[in-house]
């Protein structure tokens, strides 16, 4: 079941920083324990929190991309397994109906894994219930204290590269998707970077990929830009080309929802493109992400599971205020002939050979190989 709280105000001060509510918290009211996420869905309009009491509300809310982003999908999943074992729910089935919301982020799957084992562990060594759902919880919690910890440790290596990489201050930076705040336990991935930049007195421009067709730049990267009081441009993901031919671009930062073996890059589609022009530019393509979103056991980018989404976030506007907007097919505002079809992936691959370099909580892979990935990974316990 989700509950909504709508008791934010809806247009946030500029120059706040980042976000003004968690993008996702565990709570305890006297009814019975939950998990809150914002409804990313609804931003910039309005602040919405939907109350999850059991896995099916927050599995709905993976798929509509309520909860969204790959490091905060882990933080859902694992929070999910502790609310399953919480409620009395099998947890079995509860971490299956998790790990499988969403299929690329592989995130998902790996904060599901240790939430689950850490409460299989307790229930074979003999805790009753009772400390077996605080030992998922505990997990869960550990999770999210990492994963604001690897968000830390990815600014301070993000900004030492691009001293390195870019000759003087006042960088332009470019960015797709979003990947702050909203997607995280702490600052974000590649947009912490940006922000460190920005903090620094270092950032020039951010400008911000619109991020077709559900404008998660639009939406959430100005969103967070504005409350940094950056200098941010927003521009359609058509007009990056013409951006690069300008010389307007320094580099290029975006996060991932899963690296292979390989160090191909899975994230939000139109990354690749990108890339393309980054090289063909001259142009340093950095990808910034935790160790958690790389996936050695999955080899090279052609293995990876792309998402597809449904047509009607094509062929449809959606008004983001509206509660739901977007979800179903009918709910937004035709922009296609009825009955068009439409090819809607959620992401693309970047191969590693146009990735300038790939920035983790551990270090910097640069040149991007297999080699490097796996001794950035090997530095972090494998819990
Ligand atoms: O479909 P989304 O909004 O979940 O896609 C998110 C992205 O592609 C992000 O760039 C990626 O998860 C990295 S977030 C740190």
């Amino acid at each position: 079941m989700v509950d909504q709280k709508e008791n934010r105000a809806a247009a946030p001060a500029l120059g706040d920083a980042s976000v003004s509510v968690p993008a996702l918290r565990w709570d305890e009211p006297p009814e019975g324990p939950v998990v809150v996420v914002l409804d990313q869905t609804r931003l910039p309009v309005e602040e919405v929190e939907l109350v999850c009491t059991d896995v099916p509300a927050l599995v709905e809310a993976i798929r509509s991309l309520a909860v969204r982003g790959a490091p905060l999908l882990g933080l859902a999943g694992a929070y999910g397994v502790a609310l399953a074992a919480a409620r009395g729910y099998d947890v079995t089935e509860a971490a299956e109906l998790l790990r499988h919301a969403r299929p690329t982020a592989v995130n998902l799957e790996y904060g599901v894994r240790r939430a689950e084992r850490a409460y299989r562990t307790a229930v074979e060594g003999g805790a009753d219930e009772e400390r077996a759902v605080a030992a998922a919880l505990a997990e869960a919690r550990a999770l999210h204290r990492e994963d604001a910890e690897a968000s830390e440790r990815m600014a301070e290596h993000g900004l030492a590269l691009l001293g390195e990489l870019l000759s003087g201050g006042g960088y332009r930076i470019l960015t797709h998707c979003n990947t702050g705040a909203l997607v995280s336990g702490g600052g974000g991935t590649a947009f912490g970077v940006v922000r460190a930049a920005h903090r620094a007195g270092e950032l020039r421009r951010l400008w911000v990929d619109e991020t077709r067709p559900l404008l998660q730049g639009a939406r959430l990267t100005a969103y967070e830009a504005a409350r940094e009081g950056m200098a941010y441009t927003l521009l359609t993901d058509g007009a990056a080309g013409s951006l690069f031919a300008a010389g307007e671009v320094d580099a290029v930062l975006i996060g991932a929802d899963r690296i292979a073996a390989d160090g191909s890059v899975a994230n939000k589609v139109g990354s690749y493109p990108l890339a393309v022009l980054a090289r063909y530019h001259h142009v340093p393509f950095v990808v910034v992400a935790p160790v958690t979103t790389v996936d050695l056991r999955t080899p090279d980018g052609a293995s990876i599971e792309v998402e597809q989404r449904p047509g009607h976030e094509i062929t449809e506007f959606a008004a983001p205020s509206a509660p739901g907007a977007g979800t179903e097919a009918g709910s937004g505002i035709p922009v296609a002939p009825l009955g068009a079809q439409a090819y809607n992936p959620a992401f693309d691959i970047t191969p590693a050979e146009l990735i300038t370099a790939i920035v983790t909580e551990n270090g910097v892979a640069s040149p991007v190989t297999g080699d490097a990935l796996a001794e950035l990974c090997s530095r972090s316990p494998s819990p």
